[in-house]
């Protein structure tokens, strides 16, 4: 049968195919450690599900109305209570995980040939999405050598063109986080153009030291009207199959996304929204997510240092989300168990085939030095992962 030309312009998810074949690996025998996943390996706190449960026992198992009211309340509070924001109903929109608001953010948003612009590397799916709204994406280069980050001067080019601009942080695969200083400095630069921002959230509650963060259009009081803010309950509350998310921003666009989602999904599941609405109105959630923050710190910290005494591998501290991304180019050029290592993608195959590790290659998020590893996983599993890693590289 025929494909579209639309579907046949996509990639498939790089990080989805790796955390497959990995998982078909440990399916067949094999022993893999798998960095894979961006996905928080702890379960889902037990007062979340016991809402769900609950729900599912009180009969809510209907199709729930776009308006999805209690959860949009309970969302407006938290951003008030933690961003300093003022949301209503209206500008809020509950959708099946962050994914999805952002696609559907970019089918209202874009017109064919609208330019996106995305700080690369970036996570896998923007350009994606970008691309299946017929938009095109302006890539901003933030490599390592510049600690993973876009400085306002970098979007006066591209800003003329552009309709709208992403922002992630704290930032998947790299896991830097802005400064609220540098965050008001790009803020200043967007206020001077047309751009709509679209700033990914998601990782909010997971910053680790003295990093603080602020939520984009908390800035300034005129980037409301111009920013969608991302978030959801995948990262945050270790939820991801639970597929929930939301998007708040200017009204007409939310009643636009809720258009589009009337005739794609209907609305979001109606018990795992009992269980979005615990997590955000229960006083058992703040410890259970400083819990895991707690935890995901001390693998940040052991695997980062783990990281930085290989030999040829250098690595930015990561100050947020759950991802070390090193920059491995210095083993470029060798061969490991007949495999040629020419870029990331070979890196990360080697890595697989002669390790039995499982890690993302940087070029799927557009920066083919590095490599993603998630330390989502125990601190056994780090440790071992790296030492067949190391031994690999020795070798
Ligand atoms: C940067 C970023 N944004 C959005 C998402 C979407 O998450 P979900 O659809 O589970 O809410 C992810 C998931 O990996 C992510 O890394």
């Amino acid at each position: 049968m025929e494909l579209s030309n639309r579907i046949k312009a996509v990639a498939p998810s790089a990080t989805i195919a790796v955390t497959a074949k990995a998982k078909q690996m440990m399916a067949d025998g094999i022993d893999v450690v798998s960095f894979g996943a961006g996905e928080p390996d702890l379960d889902t706190p037990d007062f979340i599900k016991a809402a769900a449960k609950a729900a599912l026992d009180a009969g809510d198992t209907k199709y729930t109305p776009a308006t999805a009211g209690k959860l949009k309340a309970a969302i407006a509070e938290k951003l008030k209570r933690e961003n300093g924001l003022d949301y209503s109903g209206e500008q809020i929109l509950v959708t099946f995980g962050g994914k999805h608001a952002l696609y559907n953010a970019f089918q209202v948003l874009l017109d064919s040939g609208d330019q996106v612009m995305l700080p690369c590397p970036c996570w896998v799916s923007y350009a994606e999405q970008v691309k299946l709204a017929g938009g095109k994406c302006a890539f901003l280069p933030a490599g390592p050598e510049r600690a993973f980050k876009i400085h306002p001067d970098d979007m006066l080019d591209h800003g003329v063109y552009s309709k709208a601009m992403v922002i992630n942080n704290p930032a998947n695969p790299t896991g830097v986080t802005y400064t609220p200083a540098e965050l008001k400095a790009i803020a200043e630069a967007i206020l001077e153009t047309d751009l709509i921002v679209l700033s990914d959230e998601i990782y909010e509650k997971l910053i680790y030291g003295d990093t603080e963060f602020v939520s984009f259009a908390s800035l300034d009081e005129r980037l409301a009207e111009r920013t969608l803010i991302f978030n959801g309950l995948s990262k945050t509350f270790s939820m991801t199959g639970w597929r929930l998310g939301w998007v708040a921003g200017p009204a007409n666009v939310i009643k636009a996304m809720a258009t589009l989602m009337s005739h794609q999904t209907t609305n979001p599941v109606s018990f795992a929204q009992a269980g979005a609405l615990a997590a955000y109105l229960d006083p058992a959630a703040a410890p259970a997510v400083e819990a895991m923050r707690v935890e995901f710190d001390k693998r940040r910290r052991h695997m980062y240092q783990r990281l930085c005494a290989i030999e040829g591998v250098t690595c930015i501290e990561p100050t947020g989300a759950f991802y070390c991304f090193p920059d491995v180019s210095a083993h470029y050029g060798r061969s490991f168990g007949g495999i040629e290592v020419t870029g990331s993608l070979e890196f990360a195959n080697a890595a697989l085939e002669v390790a039995k590790v499982a890690l993302v290659p940087g070029a799927a998020f557009g920066e083919d030095r590095c490599v993603r590893l998630a330390f989502a996983t125990s601190m056994d599993q780090i440790d071992k992962g790296l030492d067949r890693l190391a031994k690999m590289l020795k070798g």
